[in-house]
């Protein structure tokens, strides 16, 4: 069987040939919420359907195909992953990084992950963003595992200090400076946390929960690119506010901030 990395080079390479860019510089990862927001950036010069590459596959959210879009915002070859895949679709971590990892392998040295989350600070409610900080990992795997990876790829061992850029942060805080910034607890899902699970991750020093972003974190930051992490609160977390959570009205969460994500993104992607 071919290693994930081997399989994300031929990714890239199939991309190359199909949208003419020989080199990405920056591949944003959209959330919920955030596909329509990044509308904003621009037309698409190429809309591909993930599928089609090496590796990847295919969402199981309803109405939702995988999509890889290339924009050209100013000088820069913008990726745009559209259809994140999740652990808890049944997919391994190197599935759930692959998109990441072949943007990587093609070119993009800045990546930004997105996500919309439930908040568990009082003070940051629905319709807020919020810079990642940090992250813990609580989904008790890792892109990592497994095989070392081949030649020239880091070792396994790869240190998570600085997991988000620190220089993107400030660039953000420069541009964007009523933006506060958040640690990202990520659970497997699907099912949303239990209060107490909330209470937990609010105990560890988290501010945010989620089920994606912190896989594609870590294999990012392996491969040596700069990771932007961003969060749309799009809910209290379970416990946090009195009543229960709907999935459809977090995902109307999302659809109701799309204009102020793409404001937001159209600031931000000249800066990075
Ligand atoms: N928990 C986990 N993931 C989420 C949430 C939540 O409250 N809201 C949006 N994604």
């Amino acid at each position: 069987m071919t290693n994930p990395y081997e399989l994300s080079e031929r990714a890239a390479n199939e991309l190359r040939e199909m949208t003419g860019i020989g080199a990405y510089d920056l591949a944003i990862v959209l959330g919920s919420g955030w596909r329509e927001g990044a509308a904003a950036l621009g037309v698409p010069s190429s809309e591909i359907l993930a599928s089609s590459l090496s590796g990847f596959v295919a969402p199981t959210v309803a109405g939702h195909n995988g999509q890889l879009l290339s924009v050209r915002v100013g000088e820069k070859n913008v990726l745009l992953v559209a259809g994140r895949v999740h652990l808890y679709e049944g997919n391994t971590a190197d599935q759930v990084v692959h998109p990441v990892r072949t943007a990587i392998a093609a070119g993009a040295q800045i990546v930004v992950l997105t996500n919309a989350a439930g908040g568990i600070d009082p003070a940051k409610g629905p319709g807020q963003v919020v810079v990642l900080r940090d992250q813990i990992n609580l989904t008790a795997t890792s892109p990592l595992e497994g095989a070392p990876p081949p030649a020239p790829y880091g070792p396994r061992f790869v240190d998570l200090t600085d997991l988000y850029s620190k220089r993107l942060r400030a660039l953000v805080r420069e541009a964007l400076p009523d933006l506060s910034e958040g640690v990202y607890a990520g659970f497997r899902g699907p099912n949303y946390e239990t209060p107490a699970e909330v209470a937990m991750a609010r105990t560890m020093g988290a501010t945010l929960v989620g089920m994606s972003t912190v896989l594609e974190a870590i294999a990012a930051r392996h491969l040596g690119a700069e990771v932007l992490g961003l969060s749309l609160v799009s809910n209290f977390a379970a416990g946090v506010a009195a009543g229960a959570l709907n999935h459809l009205e977090v995902l109307e969460a999302g659809e109701n901030a799309a204009s102020s994500l793409g404001a937001l993104l159209t600031q931000l992607v000249p800066v990075l």
